[in-house]
């Protein structure tokens, strides 16, 4: 029982500082304009206008945006079709909210825009401008946050793991508007959230402990 604790600890602790370590590489400023189709660096967003106006006429335009992201503001090039979660993935290295169905079904990609759980599959990153995003990332690294990682440890509310982040960027959305939410205020939350592997009931039991400790 007492090595049970000391690896929860350790687990707990390894992801809060695994969190804090991914969110300080996100660069805030861009360092060159990259074309994504021949990979040449530019010094000016206009100078890769120019370079595709001559060697890629036909194709889309990368766009820039500035995304408010886990509390930092980072400047971004990417192409304008992208969702948050691929610009996440594959710009940030955040990989924290899932790519599972890709159609806004299961929840695995769900980040809190504005306070307000959102799923990360479903938005383009240009249309998230001047919205706080946070994703599981920010909550991991944040200490408040804490007692709901080990709690979700402790009660082993996961398996494969694959859906965990969702289900936990989903509690953290509840547990700031509810406190102190019931069984029945969990299940309601959780509902869009998907586990193939079945681990339903340990949730609400991490989230209420959870949050008996934070409030
Ligand atoms: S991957 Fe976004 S809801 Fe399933
Ligand atoms: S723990 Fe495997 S999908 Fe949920």
């Amino acid at each position: 029982m007492a090595n049970d604790r000391i690896s929860t600890s350790i687990t707990a602790e390894a992801a809060h500082q695994r969190a804090a370590d991914l969110i300080a590489a996100v660069p805030s400023a861009l360092a060159a304009f990259r074309c994504p189709l021949c990979n040449r660096d530019f010094g000016s967003y206009d100078a890769l206008i120019a370079h595709y106006g001559a060697e890629h006429p036909t194709s889309v335009l990368p766009v820039t945006v500035t995304l408010d992201l886990n509390g930092k503001l980072c400047d971004l090039l990417i192409e304008p079709h992208w969702t948050l979660q691929r610009t996440l993935q594959f710009r940030l290295g955040l990989t924290g909210a899932k790519h599972m169905c890709d159609r806004g079904v299961c929840g695995s990609c769900t980040v809190i825009a504005d306070g307000r759980p959102i799923l990360a599959c479903q938005v383009l990153a240009v249309e998230l401008e001047d919205v706080k995003i946070q994703t599981v990332e920010g909550i991991a690294a944040d200490p408040k946050w804490k007692p709901l990682i080990d709690a979700y440890c402790k009660w082993d509310a996961m398996q494969c793991g694959y859906c965990t982040p969702g289900f936990l960027v989903t509690a953290k959305a509840l547990l700031d508007r509810n406190p102190h939410p019931s069984e029945q205020d969990c299940k309601e939350a959780l509902a869009g959230n998907i586990c193939i592997c079945g681990t339903y009931p340990r949730h609400s039991q991490a989230i209420l402990e959870a949050a008996m400790k934070i409030a």
